[in-house]
């Protein structure tokens, strides 16, 4: 009975230490004061990651659709094309200029199209809709990357 009783006691404070992690995650994922919390009604969309970062990430996703398609594993490259289209929707936030979110715009609607020929299965089409999203890629890049 004594075993039984120790076993139970640390079980309730491993629930009470348990409870009060849970807590002290909750009170750390609170705004800091003065801050806005991600996705708080009203406040305006901000991307998460730096332009560059987000760069890299389009360009392992475009790699990845390519690979897709060139493997017939369709399916993958239309959730990386949905991803795609994601991320350039997010890129339009990194420029106020508005041939910056026209162009972001423009490859955003090219991935969702590309996403659903993809769905269909047609290799050929997805191939010449991949290359006009690398054409407005670069039309972006011509326009506002400095190197
Ligand atoms: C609306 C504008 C725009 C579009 C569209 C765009 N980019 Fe970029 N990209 C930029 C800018 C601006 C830079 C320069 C970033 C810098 O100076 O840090 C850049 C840089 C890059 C770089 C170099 C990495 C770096 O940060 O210097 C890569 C790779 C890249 N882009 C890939 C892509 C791919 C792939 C696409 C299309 C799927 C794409 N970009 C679409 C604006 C754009």
């Amino acid at each position: 009975m004594r075993r039984i009783g120790s076993v139970r006691a640390i079980g309730a404070v491993a629930i009470v230490s348990l409870l009060a992690a849970g807590l002290i995650a909750t009170a750390q994922a609170q705004p800091k004061p003065g801050g806005v919390a991600a996705g708080s009604p009203g406040s305006p969309y901000k991307p998460v990651q730096s332009l560059h970062h987000m760069m890299e990430g389009q360009n392992k996703l475009l790699k990845e659709i390519k690979a897709g398609i060139i493997d017939k594993a369709l399916k993958d490259a239309m959730v990386s094309a949905w991803i795609l289209a994601e991320i350039s929707n997010s890129n339009q936030y990194q420029n106020e200029d508005p041939a910056y979110r026209e162009l972001a715009v423009r490859v955003s609607q090219q991935c969702v199209e590309l996403a659903q020929t993809l769905k269909k299965g047609d290799e050929k089409a997805a191939m010449t809709q991949l290359n006009a999203v690398g054409q407005t890629c670069g039309a972006c890049h011509d326009k506002f990357k400095k190197d």
